[in-house]
């Protein structure tokens, strides 16, 4: 059996420990292991298609990023083409990619990626691929598994900030807006804020009003708690619009985020107090994994050799504890999945005190 493994979209703490899985235990079956660069690029001729062995995998299952790189720019159904004019033209790529991977003897792939790459693996199984993925995003947006690698190290690094923002906002009697990743989704925001102690959340599950976040923050202001940590969302809206950090590149799905200026601004003009706005970004991206990520991504990369052994084509590996299962990649794509705001956290959060600003 000869495979191949590629990594697409945002890269997520923990896909260096699902390579390195995925590439011992499929060489343990007395398999060959391919690595794309690059997303597909590799098999686009954009960039290169490399030999995984024992050696190459050899110490980077702590590693952040992922040594076969990533791009969330390189869906082979919708290509962005640059035109002489400067502009962008999407072209279907996929018929190269599948005539490629026929050169190259590849007979199964593994795809690591979100909800994206989720996607591109279902239509490249439609097309007759024999594909496998794993699911991958800081954001735990994918539905059917508990949980993603890469979102614990996340909330991690979220946690770790708010607690810092706690000493230099109280110092201050400052109110701190903390941004957060997550995209359409409060998880990162939600669980970050609940175990670093924030005093408000704000997430897209949750419809909240300005004047119920100022009202808290008063309240604990009357009670001589002079200082507030807000933490926010990226994904949520302001005055009916969401926050922009710029213009995204082509084939690049939509920037989001920016939206803690905002918020900051009007928290500031209707309670009098000083505040002030940060965005975490792609801090929460980067660095080691935590254990729970690696051990999550070690069993991932593991299941998914075995779901290919198995045949279990155009599935996803997910994590339904204390099993890791294949599901079909139709399940997994039929929603993105989201907080529930009557989930226990979410109730537990409220009775000690925090704010979801509804
Ligand atoms: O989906 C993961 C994620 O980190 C989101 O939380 C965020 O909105 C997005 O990717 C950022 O993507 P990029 O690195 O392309 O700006």
């Amino acid at each position: 059996m000869r495979i191949a493994i590629s990594t697409g979209g945002g890269d997520a703490p923990g896909l260096n420990a699902v390579i390195r899985a995925a590439v011992m235990s499929a060489l343990d079956r007395g398999w060959h292991v391919l690595g794309i660069k690059r997303g597909y690029m590799g098999l686009l001729g954009e960039d290169e298609v490399i030999p995984l062995t024992a050696d190459s995998v050899r110490g980077i299952a702590h590693l952040g990023g992922t040594i076969l790189r990533t791009t969330n720019r390189g869906n082979p159904f919708q290509y962005p083409v640059r035109q002489p004019d400067g502009s962008y033209v999407d072209v279907d790529r996929s018929d190269e990619l599948i005539d490629n991977a026929r050169n190259l003897g590849i007979e199964a792939f593994i795809t690591i990626g979100g909800d994206g790459s989720l996607a591109i693996a279902q239509k490249l199984f439609e097309k007759g691929v024999r594909i496998v993925g794993v699911p991958k995003t800081i954001d735990n947006d994918v539905s059917g598994t508990i949980t993603t690698f890469g979102f614990d190290t996340a909330v991690t690094t979220a946690m770790e900030a708010i607690d810092k923002l706690h000493t230099t906002a109280s110092s201050h009697d400052r109110v701190l807006v903390l941004e957060v990743m997550g995209r359409d989704c409060g998880f990162i925001a939600l669980h970050s804020g609940v175990s670093g102690q924030a005093h408000a959340i704000l997430i897209p599950e949750i419809a909240w009003d300005i004047e119920n976040v100022c009202a808290h923050i008063m309240k604990r202001d009357g009670q001589g708690k002079k200082f507030a940590i807000v933490v926010v969302a990226e994904g949520v809206q302001f005055e009916g619009e969401q926050g922009s950090l710029g213009e995204s590149m082509p084939g690049q799905a939509k920037r989001v985020g920016g939206v803690a200026e905002q918020i900051a601004k009007a928290i500031q003009v209707r309670t009098g107090k000083e505040c002030r706005s940060l965005v975490l970004g792609h801090l929460q991206r980067g660095g080691m994994p935590t254990g729970y990520d690696r051990l999550l991504a070690t069993r991932f990369g593991g299941a998914a050799t075995e779901a290919v052994a198995n045949a279990k084509w155009g599935h996803m590996v997910a994590l339904q504890t204390p099993h890791i299962v294949p599901i079909p990649l139709t399940d997994v794509l039929m929603k993105l999945k989201r907080v529930d705001p009557t989930h226990d956290l979410v109730r537990t959060a409220r009775r000690i005190g925090i704010s979801f600003g509804d």
